[in-house]
């Protein structure tokens, strides 16, 4: 067992690595050498990596690929993405392609409210907290001037605060639930503050304060009235593609396969987690995060009381639709997104875009990618696509030479993908040669 360690943080990044190699390898190995190679060379931008989380040793690299010709309300972007799965990238630029001649996405933002809770105890009859919330309503609001000021120039701000009565659920359990326009912030550290002062000024206004007891103060990251939806359409017969045969025949197994993910959660989780492939990728590439973005797309998809597709699709008068609606609290100020460079520039592809625009843009990407597992899977099957992609990753394993890799490539175009199958081949090529 290791034995624990006090004042870790406080260590120096070389100490920190001595005494994990000490404590958590059996040998010394490469430990440090690749530590090392991962750091960055450059000093400054070290530091400022180090400075984004604690007892930081290295640097993580995930690919940062682009996604070209999105056309997205007329206007076309190259998209970035951060992902690790080989095929996302390619899928995302396959979809693109296929919808830019057809009109390309349509997206709107529908509304950006985000939501924000004081969560406390009230040892009292209902009706005296609240004749006492409506005296103290106007100062909950001007308590929190100092913090809103930069807020309200830019538009945004506190837009309203209401006491709710959770009572009948929790024994004298009671909350301010507050709305907020963050504008083009994802706002959280904005909402966390204008909250902790709502509690302090709800409870250090009551003339016997000991009778309300905050438990917690911190934004919700379900934000269903802070929703996007992006779609697009077109004539059945535009569907035709090297791989659409009979677009009658696609459309409807399409359409089928959106409603298969409205009624199972088994394949609304496989088909939800398609989009977020799309989705988490623009997020992360622009400095987002993505966990408050997947835990408010995942409780929105619920929204119904059952786990349901966030994806629709029909066809009407010969037309095939297809769209999503989903909740996106991102940034386009705040946070790493000015701060990590390659967010910046990521922002910067994307013509430095608002909050509103760049809700669009993720939305688009998520449906895109939608549009590519469905297309394949009910075509081709989707294993084709992604074994191609994922060869590359087991030659690597391999340690194939780049004119292995070529050979494998070619070889592996008619026939089938397997880590035993690459397997022999590498090795008869290595004994051949
Ligand atoms: C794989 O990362 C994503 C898919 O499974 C999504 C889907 O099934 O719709 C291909």
């Amino acid at each position: 067992m290791i034995k624990p360690i006090s004042g870790f943080s406080k260590l120096n990044k070389l100490e920190k690595i001595e005494w994990l190699i000490k404590n958590s390898f059996s040998s010394n190995n490469n430990v440090k050498n690749i530590l090392q190679q991962y750091s960055n060379d450059d000093a400054k931008l070290q530091k400022l990596h180090d400075e984004f989380a604690e007892n930081t040793l290295t640097n993580f690299y995930l690919p940062f690929a682009v996604a070209p010709n999105f056309l997205i309300n007329n206007k076309q972007y190259t998209i970035p993405m951060v992902t690790e799965e080989s095929s996302v990238i390619a899928a995302a630029s396959k979809a693109a392609k296929f919808w830019l001649d057809k009109g390309g996405f349509k997206a709107k933002v529908i509304s950006t409210t985000k939501i924000g809770q004081v969560h406390f105890i009230y040892k009292g009859d209902f009706q005296t907290l609240n004749e006492y919330f409506e005296i103290i309503k106007p100062k909950l609001f001007s308590d929190v001037i100092s913090l809103t000021t930069n807020m309200s120039k830019r538009g945004g701000g506190v837009k309203d605060i209401q006491l709710v009565n959770l009572n009948d659920q929790i024994e004298n359990y009671f909350q301010l639930k507050a709305t907020f326009d963050t504008q083009d912030a994802m706002g959280a550290n904005f909402i966390n503050s204008c909250l902790e002062q709502f509690s302090k000024t709800l409870k250090g206004n009551y003339e016997d304060s000991s009778r309300i007891e905050i438990i917690m103060s911190i934004l919700s990251n379900y934000v269903p009235d802070c929703i996007v939806k992006a779609e697009v359409s077109c004539n059945i017969e535009e569907l035709k593609d090297r791989s659409i045969i009979n677009p009658m025949v696609f459309a409807e197994n399409f359409v089928r396969a959106v409603n298969i993910a409205q009624v199972d959660k088994y394949r609304a989780v496989t088909h939800n987690k398609g989009i977020m492939n799309g989705i988490d990728a623009v997020v992360i590439a622009t400095g987002n995060d993505f966990r408050a973005v997947e835990s408010g797309a995942h409780a929105y998809a619920s929204k119904s009381g059952s786990y349901r597709s966030l994806t629709r699709a029909y066809v009407k008068n010969n037309i095939f639709n297809f769209s999503i609606e989903v909740p996106l609290a991102l940034g386009t100020v705040g946070g790493l997104t000015k701060l990590h460079p390659l967010a910046n520039l990521a922002l910067e592809m994307l013509e430095n875009p608002n909050a509103r625009d760049l809700m669009k843009i993720t939305a688009v990407a998520g449906l895109a990618q939608n549009f590519a597992a469905i297309k394949s899977l009910i075509t081709t099957g989707i294993q084709h696509g992604h074994m191609k992609m994922h060869l590359i990753n087991m030659l690597n394993k391999l340690e194939a030479s780049d004119k292995e890799k070529e050979k494998a490539i070619n070889h592996f175009k008619t026939n089938t993908v397997s880590h035993l199958n690459v397997d022999v081949f590498i090795n008869k090529l290595r004994t051949n040669d």
